[in-house]
Formats: C-alpha cells, structure tokens, sequence
C-alpha cells in the first residue's frame, strides 16, 4: 500500500460517533439527541448545520484524558491504512467550551501522540486553529495562548469555521503574531468562498497553505499564481463533496489543479462525518483520475515537504514513502 500523509484533519471532527457517545456516558454527560441520525451516524444537512453538529459532538470530549483517547484512536485507525504522518488541528475553543484549560487539552494530545507512536510507528503534529465566525477577538486570545503554552509537537496556527464571517485582514493580528515568532500558518479559504476569499488570505495572511483553495478553479489567473508560487493546498474532496459543493469525485477539481501545476496534497477534514479516510480520499481521487501508484506517492511526498513539522522529521518520513 502507498504510505500516505493527512495535512487537513479536525481532531475533535475526527472522533466517531461511537466514541463520542462513549465519552459522554463515562463523563455523565447529556448529548443533544438531534446530533445522531437513527443509524446511529452524525445528522446534519449542509455545511452550516455540519458546523453545528461539529460543535454538538466537540461539546462531548471534556477532559485530557477524552482528548488523548480520540487522538490514539485516530491515530490507530490512520495506521492500519499506512498513513506514517498526521498534521491535526486542534481547537482550544471548543475545548474551552467542554470546560478544559489549554494546557489540559494539549496535554491529552500529545500524550495520545506519543502512544501511538509507541504502538503503531505513525507520527503526528499540532496546528492549533481559531474559529473564524468567533471572531477576530478570540482568534488573538488562542494565538496568545500557543505562543504563552510552546511545545515542540505544536508546529502550526490555523483558522477554520465560516468562511463568510469576518474578513481575513481582521485576523492580522493574530497571525502576525504566531508568523513573527516563527510558526506557520494556514487558512480555510475557497472552500464555501469563492476564490476572491483565498486572495483576500493571501494578501492579507502569512500563510504558508491554503486549506481547501479549491474554489481556485473559478479563477484562472489565481490558479497561475497558486501554481507559480507553489502554496501547498489542503485538498479534502470527500468533504467538499459531503457537503455539497461537487456532486462527484469526477467533478471536483482536483485534478485540473494537478494538471495545472497546483501543489496538492488530500486529506479527510472530519471523516466520520463525511464517511471518508484518508485512504478512502486517496483511493477515490485515484480512481476517478486514474491516477497511478507513482501519482499517490507523489502526493504524500508533497505532503511531508509542506508540513510545519521539522526538516529531520521530514527526511525520516520522505525515506518511509
Ligand atoms: N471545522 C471543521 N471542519 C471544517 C471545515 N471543513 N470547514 C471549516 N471549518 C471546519
Ligand atoms: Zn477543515
């Protein structure tokens, strides 16, 4: 099997509904029943809505110890489909919201990387991201809070949730902030904006990624430059396709940003909501591009060449592939 890599991963999206309710019995906690379908899944019906589910879900991971079992379980499942890398975002808010310090939510995260290190070889790193329909305030609040709480496994600031609130230049201060002490960062943008939102993040934002981008494809001149400069996009398909804004693997434009030069890496958001993995996204794009061995491998090697991890990781993980 191709060794794979994931930049674009939601922690708290990534736990499965079984965990999640798991987690809620053993903390006594009440789950909004609304949050399940009666198959037991997540129930949500467009993109605003998942976000809300998102948060219904998030709300059920309330201490290290809940937010070290859904990393290792993550982890473990990315293993058996030979993912050897994981960039994971993590979001201090929501678990600000399940009532956890920023420290207790990190401390559960890196204890469950170091387990699954320990048992399963796989490596991951942090991007701790921002909600950006919270606002510019909080946003500065959690950049304050990584720079305050540094640790070596915490390579990134990132900024997810709804792309229509706010504008990217009301986040400068935040990502000046991270940026001028040396850590990367990364942008939701052209995902349910249009391309003039992942310009507006390139002009205003030190971003180093581009997660999503691919509403790129509606603007050819963007397209030349993302190509041109080279800026990794976090390409999630399945999720854009969950969500609605491609009907099929077939018309998602991934391929076309490929063939433009575009430097495309995939990744699964939040699997369990959109039915996906990392190996499903890999063997879906392949199949519906037909996209060889040596095209897959090119994509993980993209992958680990635009991590914010460290370049000594880089070179062990680049001699895995
Ligand atoms: N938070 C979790 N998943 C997200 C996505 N796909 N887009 C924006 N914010 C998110
Ligand atoms: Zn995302």
């Amino acid at each position: 099997m191709v060794k794979k890599a994931e930049l674009h991963l939601h922690l708290e999206g990534s736990a499965t509904p079984a965990l999640v309710r798991e987690l809620a019995n053993r903390n006594g906690a009440e789950l909004d029943p609304s949050t399940f379908a009666s198959d037991g899944e997540y129930k949500w019906k467009d993109f605003w809505d998942f976000l809300n589910c998102y948060d219904k879900a998030a709300a059920a991971i309330r201490s290290a110890e809940d937010y070290r079992l859904v990393t290792y379980d993550y982890l473990k499942r990315c293993a058996t489909e030979d993912v050897i890398y994981v960039e994971t975002f993590s979001s201090p808010d929501h678990a600000a919201t399940a009532g956890m310090s920023y420290q207790h939510h990190l401390d559960g995260i890196i204890a469950g990387i170091d387990e699954a290190r320990r048992d399963f070889g796989i490596e991951c790193r942090i991007i701790v991201t921002c909600v950006r329909h919270l606002g510019p305030e909080k946003a500065l609040s959690v950049a304050e809070q990584v720079l305050q709480n540094p640790h070596p496994y915490v390579v990134g600031f990132g900024m997810g949730g709804d792309e229509a609130k706010y504008h990217p230049a009301d986040f400068k201060p935040a990502f000046d902030l991270i940026d001028q002490a040396g850590i990367a960062t990364t942008n939701h943008a052209g995902e349910f904006g249009g391309p003039e939102s992942i310009r507006a993040t390139l002009d205003h934002l030190p971003v180093k990624r581009i997660g999503h981008g691919v509403r790129s494809i509606e603007d050819p001149d963007l397209v030349k430059e993302l190509a041109e400069r080279q800026i990794p996009l976090e390409v999630c398909p399945g999720s854009n396709i969950s969500t609605g804004l491609y009907v099929d693997y077939q018309s998602h434009p991934v391929n076309q940003l490929k063939e433009a030069g575009c430097l495309i890496t995939l990744s699964s958001d939040d699997p369990p909501f959109f039915a996906t993995s990392v190996g499903r996204e890999y063997d879906r794009t392949a199949a519906a591009f037909n996209w060889t061995e040596e095209d897959l491998k090119q994509i993980t090697r993209n992958a680990i060449q635009s991590a914010f991890c460290d370049e000594e990781l880089k070179e062990k993980l680049l001699t895995q592939i």
